[in-house]
């Protein structure tokens, strides 16, 4: 007899980004690239061993990032980043058979653990615009849906939902529980937590590893009504931050000219980016994030070589349905967008890059 993992999870496909040889400039994951605020470091090289010593206590953290989010602490919970937002979701809401429904092409997560939990994931293909289909997922919208997914801006699309179609479709699965994962809100700028009073099926999610520069921290926070918060809190461990992370998030709030400094010059980096997709007749899809997917075809394996070669990770989507053929640039710094955009030229040059765009209508 050997040991035998669950069905489902020997049954689960397995998620992997490359957890190391991540060396050079590395766009390709959609993190600030150029650092977090000197406060934070400060406060971290500040940090006692009592921080070490102690369990972590999440409260301060919370009533902090409360008050950031303009919320009620009981509606707010910190997180291991958004990841864990989402596993817990899957946990307090699905049963085995219930329905997880989501639009793809988007973040992986969310099918993986709402697929552990025994339920269904059914996926609403975009189309090549790569708009939100908001028309196609009301109509897959049955009893049995217990979890919606949606990233706000979508990765690696960068598209948007507008705030309008998000009310439908929450007034439309009063059942199921409604993640609006805001993972990229601070180069879009929309919000839904101002309507968690508004709707007690809605959650909303946002993470200190994108703009705040934090990955490492894994920090991130969902939040809800305090009913349906206080159900959500019961299967997640008590101690599910460190210590190290939750003294310095007051630090990383406060720091707002940090991120709006970040921000701006991801914003502008974009622009160029899609300015340089567009001189050179590459099909790309206008992103709200800090990111811009683009189509190579089938000068998608060697353009993403090249790059690695001249020291810049960007990101291969070809796997992601519906996005055969495409790649993900991150944005940085000026410094860093201004690498990358002579970069780019010579990346393309080398590979006799031709446009795609007579492959692509094809598709
Ligand atoms: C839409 C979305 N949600 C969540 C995450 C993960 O966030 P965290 O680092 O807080 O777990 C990502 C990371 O790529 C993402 O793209």
């Amino acid at each position: 007899m050997t040991l035998r993992a669950r069905k489902t999870v020997e049954g689960l496909k397995e998620y992997h980004p490359p957890l190391g040889g991540r060396d050079g400039l590395r766009l390709d994951f959609n993190e600030n690239v150029g650092g977090c605020s000197p406060r934070v470091l400060a406060k971290l090289r500040a940090i006692s061993s009592e921080t070490l010593n102690k369990y972590p206590e999440r409260e301060p953290g919370e009533r902090a990032m409360a008050d950031y989010l303009g919320i009620k602490p009981a509606q707010t919970l910190l997180t291991n980043g958004v990841d864990e937002a989402i596993h817990l979701l899957a946990e307090t809401y699905l049963e085995a058979d219930d329905e997880a429904l989501i639009a793809v092409p988007t973040f992986s997560m969310y099918e993986i653990y709402a697929l552990a939990t025994q339920a269904r994931v059914l996926t609403v293909q975009a189309g090549e615009d790569f708009k939100f289909p908001t028309e196609a997922l009301l109509k897959a919208i049955a009893k049995k849906t217990k979890l919606i997914c949606i990233a706000n801006p979508n990765n690696p699309t960068g598209a948007a939902v507008p705030r309008a179609e998000i009310a439908t479709i929450l007034k439309a699965a009063p059942n199921a529980a409604v993640l609006i994962d805001e993972a990229y809100f601070d180069f879009y700028g929309q919000t839904m937590f101002d309507a968690l009073g508004k709707f007690n099926n809605l959650f909303v999610a946002r993470t200190f590893s994108k703009a705040f520069g934090l990955a490492g921290f894994r920090m991130g926070v969902v939040a809800g009504s305090e009913a349906q918060m206080k159900l959500v809190r019961r299967v997640s461990s008590p101690y599910n931050v460190n210590g190290v992370a939750l003294e310095c998030l007051p630090e990383a709030l406060a720091d707002r000219e940090f991120v709006a400094s970040y921000v701006e010059q991801v914003k502008r980096g974009r622009a160029k980016l899609e300015a340089f997709y567009r001189e050179r007749d590459v099909r790309y899809w206008p992103s709200d994030a800090n990111f811009v997917l683009a189509y190579f075809g089938e000068f998608r394996v060697a353009f993403v070589q090249e790059m690695r070669k001249r020291g810049i990770l960007v990101r291969d989507r070809n796997s992601d349905p519906g996005c055969a053929g495409c790649v993900r640039i991150t944005l940085g710094t000026d410094e860093q967008t201004e690498r990358l955009l002579k970069t780019l030229p010579e990346a393309l040059a080398a590979i006799g890059f031709q446009t795609q765009r007579s492959a692509e209508s094809k598709r």
